[in-house]
């Protein structure tokens, strides 16, 4: 298959985490695709993270919600994308408990107005970012591969698998040529510090307890958001339209683990340590075989974890301000206000 010609893609879910960290990586790499980051700036979007792409005349910002068909498909009219990488979602499994609604209002209705809007316009290249928690969960062996059977154990998974389906279907049934990747948990700059390795080191930084869910023992292969960057980059030109990939960062770490690592780095005493009740449907392990896009595809996680550790936590102990914020809610009102829905 021909490398695709992208001169204008939209991003969702920018102002995100790991969509934030793409949209960078994204422009430094690409100096003459035009970039649309199109974003509802929700809890968990900051434009704050993307400060120093502000300037960039390659970037634009739009805020609206992707399930919105109607402010999506203006969005195509005035841009006509060669390419959509879809980030956005409500991403936060703890929440999904909580309230799933929003969860299939963004992850399945608003991949499949995307999906709509694209197959209306013809793009080259549909990306669904995806996980690795459609897999369900893994025993103490043995590693996810593409032909796993999917079976999500919590609201959030089920509606990131139901989003993957759409993505195929689109393929099957309309020929929008779409990819999927399936990524296991990120951690580096810019996370939500609601999530487990943002939290534990805001936590332990407050001298606040770190709340570990049941006995700690839960498993997660845990990648540095710049890798998953590069191997999203390198699957939306290089990957086989219609292809599911994996990708892990082949580092199992018990959560328990992990959260003394971050105590014995930061200083601070294990006391700090308290165990809590465990997340109802709790997935005890995730590990990922990334065989399929590193022998097809070239790609392999670069960043050791060693190495993608110390950064993350240096990045929150230097960027205090920024996770202090977002706690107490200051940034919220400001960007919503300026950003009143086109
Ligand atoms: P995040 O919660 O940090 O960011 C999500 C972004 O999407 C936010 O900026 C939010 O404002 C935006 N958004 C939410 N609903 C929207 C809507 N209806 N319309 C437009 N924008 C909307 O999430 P993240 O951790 O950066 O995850 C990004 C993607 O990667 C998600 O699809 C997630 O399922 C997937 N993923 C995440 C991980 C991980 O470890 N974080 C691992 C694998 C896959
Ligand atoms: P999380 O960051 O929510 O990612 P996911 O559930 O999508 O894998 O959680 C990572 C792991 O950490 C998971 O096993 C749940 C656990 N966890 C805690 O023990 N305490 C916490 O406060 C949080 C948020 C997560």
């Amino acid at each position: 298959m021909s490398t695709p010609r992208i001169k204008t893609i939209l991003v969702t879910g920018g102002a995100g985490f790991i969509g934030g960290n793409f949209i960078r990586m994204f422009l430094d790499r690409h100096r003459d695709v035009e970039v649309v980051n199109l974003d509802k700036l929700t809890y968990a979007g900051n434009l704050e993270s993307l400060r120093d792409v502000e300037k960039n005349s390659l970037y634009h910002f739009y805020r609206g919600d992707i399930a919105d068909e109607a402010f999506v498909r203006r969005l195509f009219n005035e841009w006509h994308f060669d390419a959509v990488v879809n980030f956005a979602a409500e991403s936060h499994v703890d929440r999904s408990i909580l309230g799933p609604s929003a969860f299939i209002d963004t992850n399945v209705r608003g991949t499949m107005a995307l999906l709509e809007v694209s197959r209306e316009f013809g793009v080259e290249r549909f990306l669904q970012v995806s996980t690795d928690e459609v897999y369900g969960s893994l025993g103490p062996t043995g590693k996810f591969t593409e032909s796993t059977h999917i079976s999500p154990n919590s609201p959030y998974s089920a509606s990131k698998a139901s989003a993957d389906m759409l993505a195929r279907a689109w393929w099957k049934t309309f020929g929008v040529p779409t990819l999927v990747t399936r990524c296991s948990n990120n951690y580096g700059p810019f996370q939500f510090p609601e999530k487990f390795i943002p939290l534990m080191i805001a936590n332990a930084l407050r001298d606040k307890k770190l709340p570990i869910y049941g006995d700690g023992m839960n498993v997660r292969d845990w990648i540095y958001v710049e890798d998953h960057c590069d191997a999203v980059d390198v699957v939306l030109y290089k990957g086989k339209v219609g292809e599911i990939y994996n990708i892990g960062g082949g580092n199992e770490v018990a959560n328990i683990e992990m959260a003394r690592l971050i105590l014995s780095k930061l200083d601070k005493p294990e006391s700090l340590l308290e165990f809590v009740k465990d997340r109802p449907g709790h997935d005890r392990r995730y590990a990922m075989d990334s065989s399929r896009i590193e022998t097809e595809l070239g790609w392999k996680a670069t960043r050791s974890f060693k190495e993608g550790i110390d950064l993350t936590i240096n990045w929150y102990l230097k960027n205090q301000d920024w996770w202090q914020r977002i706690i107490s809610g200051e940034y919220q009102d400001y960007y919503k206000l300026q950003y009143e829905e086109r």
